[in-house]
């Protein structure tokens, strides 16, 4: 089954609301009908952009999807300081990252905090990015699989089959992540198909055909397309490259490259 690619800057605690406008309005002057049709492109801005990015995206009508880089999983109530996938969803987001490893890491987001989060955007009409991938220690002691595994068993414990298509996986091993070593094509190919068994085994092998499973860490114009030709790799999750509307262009015209 053919999966439309999604290639996603997810622009971390960078940009305010006024440079976020900017940089979107340059990713689009760099973009065409054949880019659109080609990849869902989308934006993770931090939450005081949101707004004023949607607002761009709705009055150009621009085909630039929006995303959030993570939400409380509960809708509403005394929790100073989060932000409810019911507001999320009330600004057209589109896509929630839930676990990114500066989550779980900085901010001590464990397994069962993220499968609180993946459930809440799903049961808010919006589709969880859940990250997955382990750290340098973990490869090194041959662990990357069982971290893995782990992460989407418990990621996903609870979400209905029918949702899976709604599901995106984003495997970015964390040694990859910010400091510009990139897993080979091969093997970020090779632990995507091993993401995809994995959900195989929480949902259905149906669902695990459908799942997107995108490739995160270090991703830059100059090896995007050969990671994008890996049959297991359905887009990728970009951090430093997406601040760049030229980079970030350059890797939503993988195909032209
Ligand atoms: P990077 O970040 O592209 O800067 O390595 C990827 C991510 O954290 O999603």
């Amino acid at each position: 089954m053919a999966r439309m690619p999604l290639l996603a800057g997810n622009w971390k605690m960078h940009k305010d609301h006024l440079e976020a406008i900017q940089l979107v309005q340059q990713i689009a002057y760099h973009l065409d009908e054949q880019d659109y049709d080609r990849s869902e492109i989308v934006v993770i801005p931090p939450f005081t952009a949101l707004r004023s990015i949607q607002t761009l995206i709705e009055g150009d009508r621009l085909a630039i999807g929006l995303g959030a880089q993570d939400c409380y999983h509960e809708e509403s109530g005394a929790f100073t300081g989060a932000i409810s996938p019911v507001m999320l969803a009330k600004l057209a987001v589109r896509y929630v990252v839930c676990g990114h490893s500066e989550r779980r890491h900085v901010f001590g987001d464990d397994d069962q905090t993220v499968n609180r989060k993946v459930r809440a955007v799903l049961s808010n009409g919006m589709r969880p990015i859940l990250c997955v991938g382990e750290t340098d220690e973990e490869r090194e002691q041959g662990q990357a699989e069982e971290v893995v595994a782990r992460h989407i068993t418990r990621g996903l414990e609870g979400v209905a089959g029918d949702r899976a298509d709604d599901v995106v996986i984003a495997y970015e091993p964390v040694w990859a992540i910010g400091t510009g070593k990139t897993a080979t094509p091969s093997d970020a190919n090779e632990m995507c198909g091993f993401a995809r068994s994995q959900i195989a085994d929480v949902l259905d092998g149906d669902a695990a055909g459908s799942i997107r499973v995108q490739y995160g860490g270090s991703v830059k114009p100059g090896n995007v397309a050969e990671l994008m030709a890996q049959p297991e790799i359905d887009g990728a999750l970009v951090g430093g490259a997406s601040l760049q509307a030229d980079d970030f262009a350059a890797i939503c015209r993988y195909h032209r490259l």
